[in-house]
C-alpha cells in the first residue's frame, strides 16, 4: 500500500495526527524531523543554530528520499517540505499527499512555545507566520487532499483522513477502532 504523507505548516497537527493515524492503520510512524535529530544528534533549532538552515534543507532531502523507498507507512513531515520540488516528485511517487491547514490563529496559538520552531523565533511572530504561510499556500495546495484543522482535535483529523482514503480506495480492510 501507499505512504501516507502529512504535509503543512507549523502547527497544523501533522505529528499528532500522523502517530493516531499509524496507530489506527497498524503502520509504522515516521517524523521526518525526529529523523534528522537522530541522525544528528541534535534538536532542529540547534542545526538552524549552529549550520543555518540551508544545511537543514540538506538534511531534509536526504532524509525524504531514503523514506520515500519505503510502502505502507505514515509519515509526518516538517512544514518546510514542499519547499524543494524534488522533495514532493518522491514522496508523491510512493504515497498519497495529505495537507492539513488551520486558521492563522490557531497556527500563532499552537506555536507559541518558543526554542523549537526556529523559523518563528523572532519579534513579531504573527507576522513572520503571515508571510511564510503565503509564501507556501500554493505549495501546500498541490496535495491530493486538504483538511482544515482549525477545529479538530488529531483523533478527528486521523477518522476524516480514514474516510477520505477509503472513499477514494487508497485503504484496504477495517481499521482498528
Ligand atoms: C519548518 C517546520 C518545522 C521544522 C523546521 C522548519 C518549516 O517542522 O521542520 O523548524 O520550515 O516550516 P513542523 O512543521 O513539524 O513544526
Amino acid at each position: 500500500m501507499k505512504n501516507i504523507v502529512l504535509i503543512g505548516f507549523m502547527g497544523t497537527g501533522k505529528t499528532s495526527t500522523g502517530r493516531l493515524l499509524a496507530g489506527r492503520l497498524n503502520r509504522t510512524f515516521i517524523d521526518i524531523d525526529k529523523k534528522i535529530e537522530t541522525q544528528t544528534g541534535l534538536a532542529i533549532s540547534e542545526i538552524f543554530q549552529l549550520y543555518g538552515e540551508n544545511h537543514f534543507r540538506q538534511l531534509e532531502r536526504d532524509v525524504i528520499f531514503r523514506v520515500s523507498r519505503y510502502h505502507n507507512t505514515v509519515i509526518a513531515t516538517g512544514g518546510g517540505v514542499v519547499l524543494k520540488q524534488e522533495n514532493m516528485i518522491r514522496l508523491k511517487s510512493t504515497g498519497i499527499i495529505i495537507a492539513l491547514t488551520a486558521s492563522l490563529e490557531t497556527i500563532l496559538e499552537r506555536t507559541s512555545r518558543r526554542g523549537v520552531r526556529p523559523l518563528l523565533d523572532c519579534e513579531d511572530r504573527a507576522e513572520r507566520v503571515a508571510k511564510l504561510f503565503s509564501d507556501r499556500a500554493n505549495l501546500y495546495m498541490k496535495a491530493d487532499y486538504t483538511i482544515d484543522t482549525t477545529c479538530l482535535p488529531p483523533h478527528h483529523v486521523a477518522e476524516k483522513i480514514i474516510g477520505l482514503l477509503r472513499e477514494g480506495r487508497h485503504l484496504r480492510g477495517r481499521s482498528k477502532s
